[in-house]
């Protein structure tokens, strides 16, 4: 496996080589990336997982300078599983100038976390079109754990024309349900152990809207309550259509029950796919 820092020897090491599958990640890998990798091998000649926290995703006051960065750990998993390259790129090299041209999402940008966190979705469609650029990949793979994120990138692909195909993975959940990621180490014991209800609730939503009712919006506010009632302060819990996370229609089968909360200082979301 090589690692490798520099676009110029990125380049170097890809030329001739046109059959890539990336995986674009913030490194402090769980399992959850390392199943995006082995998703992503099978489907090209060359693996390439790119490992840089990016600024421009990040709110002023939310976590970037405290996200854990643990390059070494990460390559030693990433060498195991068939990864061939990963790309490290220190911020300089990703911006060496203000990033001042960026992608600007369409309606997506605003709603659910985008009303909660403005800027996001700009800073990793910004990010991910350069990645890509920088890389060259014929297909990248991203976890449907960040549900609106793939649809963003889904739909950035389409709309800029961009060669790439891109496959969502299923997310990866610890056995008590909680969906993995990087930001769970934030959890206390306490809040670990209390942590999974928030899939629990989203199944709730599900099994509710499954009975065929369309009081939304009482089974949305209901789960709410049950999440504040054990300390978490909810966001959303929202139930949309899968293609465009808008408010669902009578007659519209594919849905998406979405969550976010806080419990204690880390922000946790999740989401659950059903079809009626
Ligand atoms: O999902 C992530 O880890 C990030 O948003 C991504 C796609 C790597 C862009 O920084």
């Amino acid at each position: 496996m090589e690692l490798i820092h520099t676009v110029a020897e990125l380049r170097k090491y890809l030329r001739g080589m046109p059959n890539n599958v990336f995986v674009p990640t913030m490194g402090n890998l769980h399992e959850g990336h390392l199943r995006l990798v082995e998703e992503a091998a099978p489907r090209g000649a060359c693996t390439i997982v790119s490992i840089f926290v990016n600024r421009l995703q990040f709110g002023p006051k939310e976590d970037f300078d405290r996200y854990p960065r643990t390059l070494a750990d990460d390559c030693a998993k990433l060498s195991s599983i068939g990864c061939d390259v990963v790309f490290a790129p220190n911020e300089a090299e990703l911006y060496p100038e203000p990033q001042t041209y960026t992608v600007q999402p369409d309606a997506l940008e605003h709603m659910l976390e985008g009303a909660s966190r403005p800027g996001h979705f700009r800073g990793v469609a910004t990010v991910v079109l350069k990645l890509f650029n920088m890389v060259q990949p014929h297909a990248a793979v991203f976890g449907k754990k960040d549900y609106q994120q793939c649809l963003v990138l889904r739909n950035m692909v389409r709309q800029l024309a961009l060669p790439v195909e891109i496959i969502l993975a299923e997310t990866v959940r610890a056995q008590d349900g909680l969906a993995l990621s990087s930001r769970n180490q934030y959890l206390s014991a306490a809040e670990r152990a209390e942590a999974p209800r928030l899939y629990r609730v989203l199944q709730e939503v599900r099994d509710a809207v499954r009975t065929g009712t369309h009081a939304w919006t009482t089974i949305e506010a209901e789960a709410m309550t049950q999440l504040e009632r054990h300390g978490w302060r909810a966001d959303y819990i929202t139930v949309r259509r899968r293609n465009d996370l808008h408010l669902p229609r009578d007659d519209d089968r594919e849905l998406v029950v979405l969550g976010a909360a806080r419990l204690g200082v880390p922000r946790l979301i999740d989401n659950l796919e059903m079809t009626l």
